[in-house]
């Protein structure tokens, strides 16, 4: 069966609480469960993952490589900052999927800039919560059909 795994960075652990006006008041937990459930009705596992630390995300990227067929990432706000992560993608060579919950293009020219985005093979913002689920179905289709 193919597996994706779902990887969340810092402060989205938060989700509910979090700036919620900007976020909305959907946990991170709920996600979690609309992920898994849209992954069962396209006949695939997800593992999902958080944290806050930027070495763990590396590490759970490397370890995706073998266990899983491609990674949706959210990765916070090292998105914009991340040179690591970026090659730590880079060196898996699994497809991605970028996802925010809010459009990082209209808010600060700082999140503007993504190096998740040079690796990705697309990326979903602004959309809330359904950006997660609409990603499980891209990079399944990626997977059945690249180009
Ligand atoms: C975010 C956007 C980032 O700029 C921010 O640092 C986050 C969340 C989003 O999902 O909208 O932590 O990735």
């Amino acid at each position: 069966m193919r597996s994706i795994l779902v990887l969340n960075g810092p402060n989205l652990n938060l989700l509910g609480t979090r700036q919620p006006e900007v976020y909305g008041s959907v946990t991170l937990d709920m996600i979690e469960g609309m992920c898994v459930e849209h992954a069962m009705t396209l006949g695939i596992q997800v593992v999902c993952q958080q944290s806050n630390h930027e070495g763990v995300l590396i590490d759970a990227i490397h370890a995706a490589k073998g266990n899983h067929q491609g990674i949706i990432l959210n990765a916070g706000a090292y998105t914009h900052t991340s040179i690591a992560l970026m090659d730590a993608l880079a060196s898996v060579e699994l497809p991605c999927v970028e996802v925010h919950l809010s459009n990082i293009h209209s808010r600060e020219d700082f999140r503007h800039v993504s190096y998740v985005s040079k690796i990705a093979i697309g990326q979903i913002c602004g959309l809330g919560p359904q950006g997660y689920t609409m990603a499980i179905s891209a990079l399944i289709s990626h997977l059945e059909e690249p180009g």
